[in-house]
């Protein structure tokens, strides 16, 4: 197992905060050189598909962003670095992602954010983040935990970003 050594607890009061969460961590995932696996765990409805909408299109991307419920991955081969949104939501079997070549997703550079990454346990590789969405009043609560020194790195930018001194 993982072990989770520090949490970064942040509050999102619309959409519209959620999608910038994304976005600052598109702009830090932009500056290093390494690859990214980012677990987007929570509920039915909770932003998880909002969150990567955000850091697709922080990466640059102008088009739609849409759960891939039914294909399970939608590249987006054409950023940098590539990234790749998954959705397990409906995957049967873990196994499935043997089958799609799942192993070949996580290397290089290549940024990987995984809606529902609960189904895919014991064939998906650890993730450096996972960020925990929830209802929370009107808005959302985000739980940020790291399991790597690239995700803790990451997990202490994003926090610097987001103290409240640095909020206007
Ligand atoms: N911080 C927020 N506060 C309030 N509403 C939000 C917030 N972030 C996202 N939403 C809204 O929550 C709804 C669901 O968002 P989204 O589709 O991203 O959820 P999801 O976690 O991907 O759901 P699913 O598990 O079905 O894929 C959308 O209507 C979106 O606008
Ligand atoms: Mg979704």
């Amino acid at each position: 197992m993982n072990t989770v050594t520090q949490e970064l607890s942040l509050y999102l009061e619309d959409e519209a905060a959620t999608e910038s969460f994304g976005r600052a961590l598109a702009a830090l995932v932009r500056q290093g050189g390494q690859g990214l696996t980012v677990f987007l765990e929570g509920n039915l409805g909770t932003g998880k598909t909002t969150l990567s909408r955000g850091v697709m299109r922080g990466l640059g991307h102008d088009g739609a962003v849409k759960s891939p419920t039914y294909t399970i991955v939608e590249p987006y081969e054409h950023l940098t670095p590539p990234a790749y949104h998954f959705d397990l939501y409906r995957l049967g079997d873990p196994e499935e992602l043997e089958y799609m070549g799942i192993r070949d997703y996580f290397q290089g550079r290549n940024l990987c954010l995984i809606e529902w990454p609960e189904r895919g346990q014991g064939i998906l590789p650890a993730a450096d983040l996972w960020i925990r969405l929830d209802v929370s009043g009107e808005g959302r609560s985000a739980l940020v935990s790291a399991a790597t020194s690239r995700g803790m790195e990451l997990q202490a930018r994003l926090g610097a970003m987001h103290s409240p001194d640095q909020e206007g």
